[in-house]
């Protein structure tokens, strides 16, 4: 694929000199060359790199899903592609074995990977030895399956502690809003939960093993975009912090605006210079011609 996409621009490269340097031409094959090489382009390439969002100053929100791959991921992908919606896949290493090119795809259209353990134990309950098995075969199967190696963890029940934390030396990622799915099985109340809680910078907790949870994103999708999110991996949430190994992190909180220095210079990365320091709701939500935040 690679290697003949790179040919035909080499092509496309040539045709356009050739034109260029000659005589009497009419700009014919240099726009067809062009036409072409961005038609090869179009067909080639996979989903198109989105820009980087920055979640300091957008309002985000991280939908997770744990305890996959499973019968109904396919379909999840489904939808999470026909939004335009990243997510994190918090996945078991057991369930990796079988599923690779459902993995593989969660990479190709924008997904993150990451761990859950290899077959969801209480971690708290075993040596750090066993701890650092089940997290270190994971991230191989999914590695292997995915070609990205995973960088956050999530312990499974929540249950984890420092020493559980150490011996998963990776940063553990717990979230914000539970949709309880694995209990009701409701597709409603997923709806509901995963539309009106997120709060910026939240992380939503869901299972795709549970075809109610499933059959629940397409609203929940929606719900929250009405809502003014925009949607993100949870790395994406947290781009531009140094996450700690083994430390746990619920969701991200966006830093308070520093006071306005008097010489007033733009800065991409800083505060827009509100001075309320409201934490949600920020200048960003209001230009966007976002909705007001409903609590
Ligand atoms: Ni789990």
């Amino acid at each position: 694929m690679r290697g003949g996409l790179s040919a035909v621009l080499a092509l496309a490269g040539v045709a356009l000199g050739v034109s260029a340097c000659g005589q009497q031409t009419t700009g014919r094959p240099a726009q067809a060359a062009r036409q072409q090489a961005a038609l090869d382009r179009a067909t080639v390439s996979p989903t198109p790199a989105p820009p980087p969002v920055d979640c300091m100053r957008t309002k985000c929100v991280a939908l997770t899903f744990d305890d996959g791959p499973g019968e109904y991921t396919g379909e999840l992908l489904d939808d999470l592609r026909d939004a335009g919606a990243p997510a994190t896949f918090f996945m078991l290493g057991q369930n990796v074995e079988g599923n690779e090119a459902v993995v593989r795809r969660m990479v190709e259209e924008g997904h993150e990977v990451a761990n859950h353990s290899w077959s969801h134990p209480q971690l708290t309950g075993l040596s750090s030895s066993a701890v650092r098995s089940q997290v270190q075969r994971t991230n191989k199967a999914i590695e292997a399956a995915s070609g990205v190696r995973p960088a956050m963890f999530r312990p499974p029940y929540g249950a984890t502690d420092r020493r559980v934390g150490r011996a998963v030396g990776m940063p553990q990622i717990m979230w914000s809003v539970d949709s309880l799915d694995w209990q009701h099985h409701s597709v409603s109340k997923n709806v509901r939960v995963g539309t009106r809680e997120p709060r910026t910078g939240g992380i939503v907790l869901y299972h795709d093993i549970h075809e109610a949870s499933v059959d629940a994103i397409p609203r929940v999708l929606s719900g929250l975009e009405r809502r003014g999110f925009t949607f993100v991996t949870v790395s994406q949430l947290f781009r531009g912090q140094k996450l700690k190994s083994g430390h746990q992190y619920l969701e991200a909180e966006r830093p308070k605006p520093k006071p306005k220095p008097k010489t007033a210079t733009p800065s991409p990365s800083g505060p827009s210079g509100d001075p309320s320091g409201a934490p949600d709701g920020t200048p960003s939500d209001a230009s966007s011609g976002a909705s007001p935040d409903m609590p």
